[in-house]
């Protein structure tokens, strides 16, 4: 039988991205990353996909006339690629109806805090700066809300104390990095 193939969306460093692909060799994740999609033409992750030769499209919003016209490219892309599900790793920006209405319930985001708390942009930076005690990962499916779908799978990470907003990022991202890979391979084999 074929792999499930998968499209990650990423705009930034990529390390979610370096984890799933670690997965899909491992063996974690029984699924094949057959598309990763950037909106920033620089960002780190993409020349981490070309490193290991992940099929890419990568776009310049500046050059589409809106959100419609540069979703409509992407499905596209995934349609071509036969992708069955999108799984969000840091790409920062709302899902529109062109893209959301043909993966309705197939696209998935990971989010840097325990959701409903902190949407948004700079969620360890917002609970840091707001003095909580627990904070956390949060998986979610995608609707046309910011950070707002149905949780999929949560886990707490404690703020110490001593523990500056780096060292929160970094405690959270060690979540992300396990959490992401299995619970995208639970949803994938449940076929959700
Ligand atoms: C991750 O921490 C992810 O949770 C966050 O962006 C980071 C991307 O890091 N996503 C959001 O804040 C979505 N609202 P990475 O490029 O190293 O994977």
């Amino acid at each position: 039988m074929s792999k499930t193939k998968i499209a990650v969306f990423a705009s930034g460093t990529g390390s979610n991205y370096d984890a799933v692909i670690e997965a899909a060799k491992s063996g974690v994740l029984d699924a094949e990353v057959a598309l990763l999609v950037s909106d920033k033409p620089n960002a780190k992750v993409v020349e981490k996909a070309k490193q290991n030769q992940t099929p890419t499209f990568i776009f310049d919003p500046k050059n589409y006339d809106g959100k419609d016209a540069f979703e409509a490219d992407i499905v596209e892309k995934l349609q071509e690629k036969e992708i069955e599900w999108v799984i969000l790793a840091g790409y920062m920006r709302l899902i529109g109806d062109t893209l959301l209405k043909p993966f309705e319930g197939r696209i998935i985001n990971i989010h840097p805090s325990l959701l409903p708390a902190f949407p948004g942009l700079d969620a360890i930076g917002q609970a840091f700066d707001a003095g909580v005690k627990v904070s956390g990962v949060t998986i979610h499916y995608v609707d046309e809300g910011m950070d707002t779908g149905k949780i999929i799978a949560q886990e707490a990470v404690q703020v110490e104390d001593d523990m500056t907003r780096e060292d929160l990022q970094k405690a959270i991202q060690k979540v992300e990095h396990r959490l992401y890979p299995e619970t995208i391979q639970q949803i994938i084999s449940r076929g959700e």
